[in-house]
């Protein structure tokens, strides 16, 4: 048997994170969790470093990397305790990394998943962020860094197992027509506008069909996040945003489409579990054991399809309107999205105030296009200052 492999979870502690852990956990004999990262939750990393034994540890700061040592001290597990995103950079490109699952929320997880990429690793990407600010970017490093970039996401994990085998990024070579994002439609999807202007926190990550974290849950309540995906689409399989549709499909069973010249379509269908997603990534091409339930074909009620409504939902508008803008556009409006979602987690800002601070921002914002990541880390700090501004207004 070969030796497991080494992997680094960025975001541990997270949604996507734990799920990685959980199906990791079936799969001793084929993985080795080297390197965990967490940002304020001390207590769930360690509960996992006592579990998992890594031989590295990331956290915020070095007050809680002394708290967490002094922790691992007196329950005698070894680890080396690191921080800040330096670390994150470094415990993503160990020569003993040979996948990174790459699961820390926001344009924060784009510079490790970018080391990830320049180092040749294998990139497990749940982190859309790296690809809407960084599209191009990321993309070339990838290339030059000899890197593997595996889909988490599961539309687009739906898409990667629906396009040709030797896909090489040529939707017209491949007989491609279009692909289809599914959307769940979120909690509010049959919502009047005038029901969602008091819509609080809680009400928002309240999704009818995923368990995510809370900031992915409000990106799907306002259905950014399925315009973060669509830009995240455009650069994982090179195709162009006239040929990327949305489709909304409240059982959440069809993960994502792709439509052939032919008439054919073929789709991904499973139950809304990440843990899919996450194996199929892992383990690809093998398939592997997820702890997920097989599909009962039998108790699936109806499959509906409907259009967004991109007048109750303006920001899968402005995300379109980001992708044909080009340049840093996409960061800007993933910049805006993330202060404005923060603000309204904080009570700072009301749901259908998101939209507005994103689209002002856009408009406020210089989009010509930056060609290095800290010019679009700084241009990201620009915008979320420019948002900030605009939150205050409100
Ligand atoms: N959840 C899903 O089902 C799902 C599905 C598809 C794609 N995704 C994508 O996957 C990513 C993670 O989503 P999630 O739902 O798992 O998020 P989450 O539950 O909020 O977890 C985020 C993780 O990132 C860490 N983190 C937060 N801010 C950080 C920072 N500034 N520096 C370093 N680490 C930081 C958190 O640490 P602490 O918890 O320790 O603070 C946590 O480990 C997002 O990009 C999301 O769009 C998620």
């Amino acid at each position: 048997m070969s030796k497991p492999q080494g992997i680094t979870v960025l975001g541990a502690t997270g949604s996507v994170g734990c799920n990685t852990l959980d199906v990791i956990s079936r799969h001793p004999e084929r993985y080795r969790v080297v390197a965990l990262t967490a940002h304020r939750q001390l207590d769930k990393l360690f509960e996992q470093a006592c579990r998992f034994r890594p031989e590295y540890l990331v956290v915020a700061d070095e007050a809680s990397a002394l708290a967490l040592q002094a922790r691992l001290a007196s329950s005698g597990v070894v680890a080396e305790v690191l921080h800040g995103p330096e670390a994150l950079i470094q415990v993503a490109t160990l020569p003993q990394v040979d996948a990174v699952m790459a699961a820390i929320v926001g344009s924060a997880g784009l510079p490790s998943a970018l080391a990830a990429a320049c180092a040749g690793k294998r990139i497990l990407l749940a982190n859309k962020e790296s690809l809407v600010v960084a599209g191009r970017l990321f993309m070339d490093a990838v290339r030059a860094g000899g890197a593997q970039l595996l889909p988490v996401d599961s539309e687009h994990s739906a898409i990667f197992q629906s396009l040709p085998a030797d896909y090489a990024g040529d939707p017209d070579a491949s007989g491609i027509r279009n692909i289809i994002l599914t959307a769940s439609g979120g909690p509010f999807r049959s919502r009047s506008a005038q029901e969602m202007l008091n819509v609080t926190p809680e009400d928002a990550c309240r999704h009818p069909n995923w368990s995510m974290g809370r900031k992915i849950s409000v990106d799907s309540a306002t259905l950014m996040n399925k315009g973060l995906e669509v830009i995240e689409a455009r650069w994982l399989f090179n195709v162009a945003p006239s040929r990327i549709q949305v489709a909304v499909h409240p059982q959440s069973v069809i993960h994502s489409m792709v439509q052939y010249k032919d008439g054919s379509v073929l789709a991904q269908l499973g139950s809304p579990d990440m843990r899919t997603p996450i194996a199929c990534a892992l383990a690809w091409p093998e398939r592997i054991e997820a702890g997920v339930e097989s599909l009962d074909f039998f108790s699936l009620s109806d499959l509906s399809f409907e259009k967004p409504d991109l007048q109750r939902f303006p920001c899968l508008r402005l995300a379109f309107d980001a992708l044909e803008t080009g340049g840093d556009a996409p960061a800007v409006l993933n910049a805006a999205n993330e202060a404005a979602v923060a603000a309204f987690l904080d009570g700072r800002l009301r749901f259908v105030d998101i939209a507005k601070v994103v689209e002002e921002t856009m408009a406020g914002v210089s989009a010509a296009a930056s060609d290095t990541l800290e010019a679009l880390l700084a241009k990201d700090a620009e915008a979320r200052r420019f948002a900030e501004g605009r939150v205050a207004a409100c």
